[in-house]
């Protein structure tokens, strides 16, 4: 039968090109995010194979639709990619807290929501979670945005802790600086594109092509005895952690 594979912000970005990717390996792939035109689009250039859900992974009363779209298939690859950097000013307590909890959902209850609900489908042995992260994790530089990807770190490291016996991989991925998403929209100046590229020892910003081929690698025969660990691809920005 054919693997399934879902991917929770695949409609633009890193995910969309991950859910390319695993279409490409042969995968079923289901595509998660809030807006409907935009994974309908991202169904049409991933292919056939994908279908989507519009769902906000932060929110447990829209998680059953993507239970329902596995169908109790047996899950081969949950990717939990969906996440932002949620900006605000933080000029009153009302203030951080809002902001804090905004990213702390998107970044962290998402993945924590999604994995929660799709655990008991995902294929034992043989299952693969990969969590999303950030180089901010690493370094700094985000506000509440690193706190909350590096609360992924532990996270993931946990689930690599429990399900481990089960045969079910968990792996975090920390990308460094992509462009050709919508994550920087609005936020970046050419200031700030040449000092992440400056920063990086190969002296480019990352693509999504980048992050989906560290998960066709850990997703692949590669990865099959890799598991807790925090994969860096950030082109050298961070090294050796
Ligand atoms: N680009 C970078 O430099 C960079 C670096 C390090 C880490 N990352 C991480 O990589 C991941 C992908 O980012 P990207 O660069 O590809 O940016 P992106 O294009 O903004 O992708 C994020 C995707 O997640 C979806 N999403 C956000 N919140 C969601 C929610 N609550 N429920 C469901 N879907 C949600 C968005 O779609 P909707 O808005 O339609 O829901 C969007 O498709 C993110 O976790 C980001 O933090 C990015």
């Amino acid at each position: 039968m054919t693997r399934l594979a879902v991917v929770t912000g695949g409609g633009t970005g890193i995910g969309r090109a991950t859910a390319g990717m695993l279409a490409g390996e042969g995968f079923d792939v289901i595509i998660v995010g809030r807006r409907a035109e935009v994974l309908a689009d991202a169904v049409k250039w991933i292919g056939p194979q994908a279908t989507a859900v519009t769902a906000d992974a932060a929110d447990p009363a829209q998680i059953p639709a993507v239970v329902e779209a596995v169908a109790g298939r047996p899950l081969d690859v949950l990717v939990n990619n969906a996440g932002a950097y949620i900006g605000g000013d933080d000029t009153t307590l009302d203030a951080v807290a809002a902001r804090w909890r905004a990213n702390l959902d998107s970044n962290v209850l998402s993945a924590v929501l999604m994995t929660t609900a799709l655990l008991p489908q995902l294929r034992r042995p043989g299952g693969k979670i990969i969590l999303t992260s950030s180089i901010a994790a690493q370094r700094g530089g985000g506000g509440p945005y690193s706190a909350a990807k590096a609360a992924l770190h532990g996270y993931g490291l946990d689930l690599a802790t429990s399900l481990g016996a089960e045969g079910i991989t968990a792996n975090v991925i920390a990308p460094g600086y992509v462009t050709d998403s919508e994550f920087f929209d609005g936020r970046m100046t050419p200031e700030g594109h040449r000092k992440r590229v400056d920063a990086s020892v190969l002296k480019r910003a990352g693509t999504p092509d980048d992050i989906a081929e560290a998960v066709r690698w850990l997703i692949g025969p590669g990865g099959g005895f890799v598991t807790g660990q925090i994969i860096n691809v950030n082109g050298g920005s961070v090294l050796g952690r």
